[in-house]
């Protein structure tokens, strides 16, 4: 497994390889088993896989967030080593953006709800960093995972419009034996709070098992409601799979998202409910 920093290093690693298969998997580090699962799928329809660690500043919307993510660099090396991974770039903030070229988006209505509304310039952050990326490695398949199915969303809507030669693939939240949904962020939980955060995936399940079309709107009140019994709930909502939007019709595709805090960690998920 080849270790690199720096742009060039990588553009001389690159011009040595075939361009049509390169998987890409972008993390921000901590690895845990939802990367794992991204990387599998990158092994198993292309013949090389770059991954990067890149704890990206320009998507965190709250200092102390930045701050506080957790670093393992050592341990995520020895991780992507085992999953034979071809290629790990880890570059610095300053060289990464030194050449950054701007680009210009509308994202519609996808960045306007859910995370895009409780964090502010979160997602411009991601497709910043991301077009960086794109644009150095050009891959045929890069890979995200579903946890953060509003970022995945966002991502496929840039790329069809960027680097429509690029395919985005959704890979399944990894989730702990709890129902938990596998994150960076939960090493912060407390034992206590650990505990708890079980609750957000059962009343996920909840809304699947009770979800009506026409009663969705008192069901998003009742999860909401049940997050607060253990949590500090800021969204329980049913949108549409595909925008996101939430006043279409019954046969198209349902995803339920929740977002809420456990002793200051802040948490997120969703699944499909239809
Ligand atoms: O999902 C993440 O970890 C980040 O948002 C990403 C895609 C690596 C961009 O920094």
């Amino acid at each position: 497994m080849q270790i690199v920093n720096e742009i060039q290093e990588l553009n001389k690693a690159l011009a040595l390889i075939s361009k049509s298969s390169i998987g890409f998997v972008p993390t921000m580090g901590f690895l845990h088993q939802g990367h794992c699962s991204l990387i599998k799928a990158s092994k198993k329809k292309t013949n090389f896989t770059i991954v990067t660690i890149f704890i990206n500043p320009t998507q965190f919307t709250n200092k102390s967030d930045l701050e506080d993510y957790p670093v393992s660099l050592e341990q995520d090396l020895i991780m992507l080593n085992k999953e034979g991974v071809d290629l790990v770039f880890c570059p610095n903030f300053q060289n990464l953006f030194l050449n950054e070229k701007m680009i210009d988006i509308s994202l519609e209505q996808l960045d306007k709800v859910l995370e895009g509304k409780e964090r502010k310039g979160h997602f411009e952050g991601v497709i910043r960093v991301l077009n960086i990326f794109f644009n150095l490695i050009n891959p045929s398949f890069a890979f995200f995972g579903e946890k953060d199915y509003q970022q995945y969303l966002i991502v496929k809507y840039f790329a069809n419009h960027f680097y429509p030669e690029i395919k985005i693939i959704p890979g399944p939240t990894q989730r702990e034996l709890s129902g938990l949904a596998m994150s960076s962020r939960n090493s912060r939980l407390s034992i206590n709070d650990f505990e708890k955060s079980k609750g957000i995936f059962k009343v996920l399940t909840f809304c699947k098992s009770n979800f009506e079309f026409n009663k969705r709107k008192e069901l998003e009140k009742t999860c909401f409601d049940m997050l607060s019994n253990f949590s500090i709930p800021e969204y329980f909502e049913i949108r549409h799979a595909d925008d996101l939007l939430n006043n279409g019709n019954q046969n198209r595709k349902w995803r339920a998202f929740a977002a809420t805090r456990l002793g200051g960690v802040r948490l997120i998920d969703n699944i499909a409910i239809n």
